[in-house]
């Protein structure tokens, strides 16, 4: 007898996740390191997960990393971790949801530092587990994953130094907002196309599509709006970070040479951390990699595209 899809996709998956961890072990050589410790990351709900991860992987290329978290104190004590073992990494609050936190957290870092070389939009949360489909915290998740994402980015662009490697901005979404997947998808097929080409795609249209969502959720129409039918909040709101990155690629793409910034979005995988109950298929030291092998990517200038496991995917 054959093999099933789902036996299949796991070798697959095996097969790429041994030949990622094998990549892992290339050196950069010192040609390809564009950066040095004067060179800023910033991420956002690096207290713990696959944001501790991305933070520690930076610090072990040899950048400075602001670890940032909504709760001081754990903020202050991943930090402490890292420090301990030696590497450079400074501590502020940040909560993607308070804008007067964005406001102070700018405002710092432009004082301390001047300037961020990469920023890496990692918080978010997903309040529903298993086969749930709750949208009882429909908001939070799109303030969160969606709109936390877009005013970080905002407040963070005038604070990205010029440079001939151009500044870095990785947000960490999901394949459950893919807007083509075989499955979870929008139903509305004029809406998937609108949202698709880039000729129509706006800021508008986004934030009109999360408004609508959440409309229906006020008044209890949603489930048969034809929204993705997995975690229904969540899907939507990486969709829209998703779509967002491609909006913001195109914006940014008009920036002159020495000032670019450039802009991608990735999928971790199924990953063993709190938002998933500790289930998952990869680590979230294999979860982070992704980002931050983007987020220093040598000379090969990407932007507007999505990834997994080093690879581009469809949207
Ligand atoms: N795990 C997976 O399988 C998976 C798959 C695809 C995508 N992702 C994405 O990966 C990212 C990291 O998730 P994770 O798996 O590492 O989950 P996690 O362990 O729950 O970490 C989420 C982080 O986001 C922070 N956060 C939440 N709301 C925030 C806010 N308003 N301001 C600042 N930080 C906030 C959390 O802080 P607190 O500790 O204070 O709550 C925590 O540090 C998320 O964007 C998630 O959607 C995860």
């Amino acid at each position: 007898m054959g093999k099933g899809n789902k036996e299949r996709a796991k070798e697959r998956r095996e097969k790429r996740r041994q030949e990622v961890s094998l990549l892992r072990t290339i050196p950069y050589s010192d040609h390809q390191r564009w950066w040095s410790s004067d060179t800023i990351a910033v991420v956002t709900g690096a207290n713990r997960g696959i944001g501790f991860e991305i933070a520690r992987q930076f610090s072990l290329h040899g950048l400075t990393v602001i670890l940032t978290s909504r709760e001081t104190k754990v903020g202050e004590e991943a930090a402490k971790v890292l420090q301990e073992g030696g590497l450079n990494v400074v501590f502020h609050q940040l909560d993607v949801v308070d804008s007067s936190s964005i406001k102070l957290f700018a405002d710092w870092v432009k004082q301390t530092f001047g300037s961020v070389d990469i920023l890496v939009n990692n918080a978010g949360v997903n309040f529903n587990a298993g086969s749930d489909n709750s949208v009882e915290f429909a908001e939070k998740v799109f303030d969160t994953n969606y709109y936390g994402t877009k005013n970080m980015i905002k407040a963070l662009i005038p604070l990205m130094r010029p440079s001939a490697s151009g500044a870095r901005i990785v947000n960490v979404s999901s394949r459950l907002g893919r807007l083509n997947g075989r499955r979870n998808r929008i139903g509305n097929l004029s809406l998937r196309q609108q949202l698709e080409d880039d000729g129509s795609l706006s800021e508008e249209l986004i934030d009109q599509t999360v408004a609508t969502f959440l409309e229906q959720v006020n008044d209890g129409s949603w489930t048969s709006g034809g929204w993705p039918q997995v975690f229904t909040d969540y899907s939507l709101s990486k969709l829209a970070v998703n779509t967002y990155t491609r909006l913001m690629s195109r914006v940014l793409s008009g920036r002159p040479e020495g000032q670019k910034i450039y802009i991608n979005c990735y999928c971790p995988g199924w990953v063993k951390t709190a938002m998933t109950g500790w289930a998952g298929h990869t680590s979230p030291e294999e979860g982070a990699d992704t980002a931050v092998w983007l987020a220093l990517l040598p000379e090969q200038f990407v932007s507007g595209k999505f990834f997994a496991e080093r690879r581009e995917i469809n949207y």
